[in-house]
């Protein structure tokens, strides 16, 4: 593997040639706030967290789909990288319920601690939130999509990892991106039963329905190991 050397806030770091400048920030330890972001998944850059300036370019990048080139200069803490991040947290927020609270997230959810990273408690536009009817049709979870955040990590590990097709974005009237809300036959047939979706989700949107669980006969017929993705161990019971 190659090795080039880039300066993040004024510090000589190693990366690998090919890594993203976020990979190689928090390789060394500098941390860039960041939500959609996954390290086993491709980057989509949907949320805007993870902006930072890189020297002798006008525009703010994301540095989780920005490769790092040798001799790069990135600054990660300029007043405008952190006011434009805030403003897209603001934004994420716009649709987002305000009830944490009382979310069976609390206390362990990425958002809330980013939240807390960037000392926002609530955004002022934190009042058009989604009021959808919770989504119980896979066996396995409940999706709420009123707390979803289009990021896109359930979709991209559902895809790109477990290969199956159970959930992926539709395009609304609107123009707009949503992860698709029904559980068809079609859906829970392509469904590996692997929870990765769940383990994944940034928020309270995706939630194992674990102690109520009733096993359906597919999953009685064949059971998919508990992998953390990417297994694709099958066996028969
Ligand atoms: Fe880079 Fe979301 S982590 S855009």
């Amino acid at each position: 593997m190659t090795q080039i050397t880039i300066t993040i806030d004024g510090r000589k770091v190693a990366a690998e040639a090919g890594e993203t400048i976020l990979e190689a920030s928090l390789r060394q330890g500098i941390y860039i706030p960041n939500l959609c972001h996954h390290p086993d998944l491709k980057p989509m850059g949907a949320c805007r967290l993870c902006l930072v300036e890189i020297e002798g370019r006008k525009s703010l990048v994301a540095s989780c789909s920005t490769e790092a080139e040798d001799g790069m200069v990135i600054r990660t803490k300029t007043e405008r990288a952190e006011r434009l991040r805030r403003l897209s947290m603001e934004l994420i927020l716009t649709e987002h319920p305000e009830d944490c609270s009382t979310c069976w997230r609390y206390g362990s959810c990425p958002m809330q601690s980013l939240l807390q990273f960037l000392s926002m408690s609530t955004g002022r536009m934190r009042n058009h939130h989604l009021n959808y009817k919770k989504d119980t049709g896979n066996p396995l979870f409940i999706r709420d999509m009123s707390r979803c955040i289009k990021c896109g990590r359930c979709v991209r590990m559902c895809k790109e990892i477990r290969g199956s097709k159970a959930l992926d974005f539709i395009k609304c009237d609107n123009g707009e991106l949503e992860v698709k809300n029904v559980w068809s036959q079609t859906e829970l047939d392509q469904c590996k039963y692997c929870t990765a979706c769940v383990e994944v989700c940034p928020t309270g949107a995706l939630r194992d329905k674990e102690e109520t669980f009733k096993f359906p006969e597919q999953y009685k017929q064949k059971k998919y190991a508990s992998c953390r993705w990417g297994c694709p161990a099958q066996t028969d019971v």
